[in-house]
């Protein structure tokens, strides 16, 4: 019999599917599933569906022997070591699309909580501090005219685009491939080096994988050379921003500000960013939707389906 292990709660959707392609167990639990209780699961699994916090290593594919497939329910896929499961004849998956449009309103509501001030001001009514309209109250940067940098333009990167351009504001960006003449135009965007975009931008957005190549890349230099006036937001991995830099230069004034869904040691935050005002921190939900979550379960399940019936994934990863 066919054995498909979920290691944490997944939209009963996805659970559905999977129940018509083997038999199901799955951890139900909001606390993380214990080792012992995983691998004497992975022992006699198939296919495991996994999240996030799901580190897919040597030792995890040593417990599941006769593992076929890794469907992870996230874009993202930093937690598996891909080039382990492929040596060892193990699929990978990911929920590519699916996520995209919720992603990037978030990456949007960053931008806009962060030039606004919109935390802040949440944080003063809640405060129950006397307050009342003033002309120079809690003043913020407009949007309009300004320019978005966006590092990673895949499809999140290029959704936050449109988004940017309906709110008035140009994109420049990075990415190790041109998104080609038409797709600039539409989104109003201009492909630059990094030095560029870091320069120039009055948002900086990260919006690119988290590999070897990205660790820290935005770093205590990068931050220096930001305009005093520019904002950086983070809504893809934390360890692309090496936070400890990022508040020195929050606490030395270099950059306006910024706004965070993820953190480097998430879900631990670095302390001294609590303390300051003009950052925004959000518990990492960019894809935080009942309708996404559900379709990201569906799409994690639909891979296990198809690698169990011996066809090709339909988002397959490869390392
Ligand atoms: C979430 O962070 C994802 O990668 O889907």
């Amino acid at each position: 019999m066919t054995r498909i292990v979920v290691t944490s709660p997944i939209p009963e959707p996805g659970l559905d599917i999977l129940r018509t392609a083997g038999e199901l167990w799955a951890w139900q639990h909001d606390e993380p599933i214990p080792v012992d209780v995983r691998d004497e699961q992975l022992a006699t699994a198939d296919a495991v569906v996994t999240l996030l916090n799901d580190r897919v290593n040597a030792s995890f594919l040593d417990a599941g022997p006769n593992l076929k497939v890794v469907a992870n329910v996230a874009v993202g896929y930093n937690n598996i070591d891909v080039a382990e499961c492929e040596r060892r004849g193990v699929i990978v998956t990911n929920t590519p699309g699916v996520l995209t449009e919720a992603t990037a309103d978030l990456a949007m509501s960053l931008v806009l909580m962060v030039t606004r001030r919109l935390g802040e001001g949440d944080r003063l009514i809640r405060s129950g501090q006397p307050w009342q309209w003033g002309m120079f109250m809690m003043l913020g940067a407009g949007l309009q005219g300004a320019q978005l940098g966006v590092i990673g333009m895949g499809a999140i990167g290029q959704a936050l685009a449109a988004r940017a351009k309906a709110f008035g504001m140009s994109t420049v960006y990075t990415n190790l491939v041109s998104i080609g003449a038409e797709a600039e135009e539409r989104l109003g965007a201009r492909q630059v080096e990094l030095d560029e975009l870091i320069e120039t931008s009055d948002v900086v957005s990260v919006n690119c994988p988290y590999l070897d190549e990205t660790h820290h890349l935005i770093n205590a230099d990068v931050l220096s050379r930001m305009k005093p006036s520019a904002f950086l937001v983070n809504s893809a991995r934390g360890p692309i921003v090496e936070e400890a830099a990022l508040v020195a230069a929050l606490q030395d004034g270099q950059i306006a500000g910024a706004a965070l869904d993820v953190y480097e040691h998430e879900p631990s935050v670095h302390p001294a960013l609590i303390e300051l005002d003009n950052v925004v921190l959000l518990p990492h939900l960019g894809s935080a939707t009942v309708e996404t979550r559900n379709a990201m379960a569906t799409l994690a399940a639909n891979n296990v389906v198809e690698v169990l019936a011996g066809r090709e994934p339909l988002t397959r990863v490869h390392s």
